[in-house]
């Protein structure tokens, strides 16, 4: 499955723009750190990050997402290490992250949609954000409280990665698929 495949069926599942935007979030930090660790998987990592949310809509529960989706994607014949690293994201799920794709995948989830949160509030938006404002709001527990901090930490702890360094490419990343991301009310 290409990206812009990925993004179609994300967009025939999902109406909700925030949700369509953290998923492109997603695929942009996935596409950026794969350019760094996985050359050869650009494709597959920025697809993982497209449609680790994308039954998310339909099929909320924790008992049905993201099994349901993966269920669907394994019927279209996408590849096992996409859907481990999907099924990965979750914790309840009980798969292992034990691939760079599914790692980066958890690093990146609540990390992105954190730093979106933290935009939002912004008169510029991703333009200078710097991960030492990001760290701040962190500890800032009220906050866009819906994000498990814990689940921050523990991604960047699992891909051993300097905190300062993964949050400034998440940004990078995010700021550059910014129109994707925030798409302007009513486009
Ligand atoms: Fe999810
Ligand atoms: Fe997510």
């Amino acid at each position: 499955m290409t990206p812009d495949q990925a993004r179609s069926l994300m967009h025939e599942w999902v109406e909700n723009p925030s949700l369509r935007g953290h998923m492109e979030a997603v695929a942009a930090c996935m596409n950026h750190h794969a350019r760094l660790h996985a050359p050869d998987e650009v494709d597959a990592w920025t697809v993982a990050g497209l449609l680790h949310d994308f039954d998310y809509e339909r099929h909320p529960t924790e008992a049905e997402h993201p099994y349901v989706g993966v269920e669907h994607l394994r019927g279209l014949g996408v590849d096992d290490a996409i859907l481990q690293a999907i099924l990965g994201h979750v914790n309840t799920s009980g798969v292992a992250r034990d691939t760079p794709m599914s790692k980066h995948l958890f690093a990146c989830d609540e990390l992105a949609g954190f730093i979106v949160a933290v935009a939002r509030v912004r008169p510029n938006g991703f333009e200078d954000l710097k991960p030492k404002s990001v760290k701040k709001k962190l500890k800032d527990k009220a906050f866009a409280a819906a994000v498990s901090r814990d689940d921050v930490r523990v991604g960047m702890e699992e891909l051993g990665v300097d905190p300062t360094e993964h949050i400034e490419r998440c940004i990078a990343a995010i700021g550059e698929a910014a129109d994707r991301v925030l798409p302007t009310p009513g486009a």
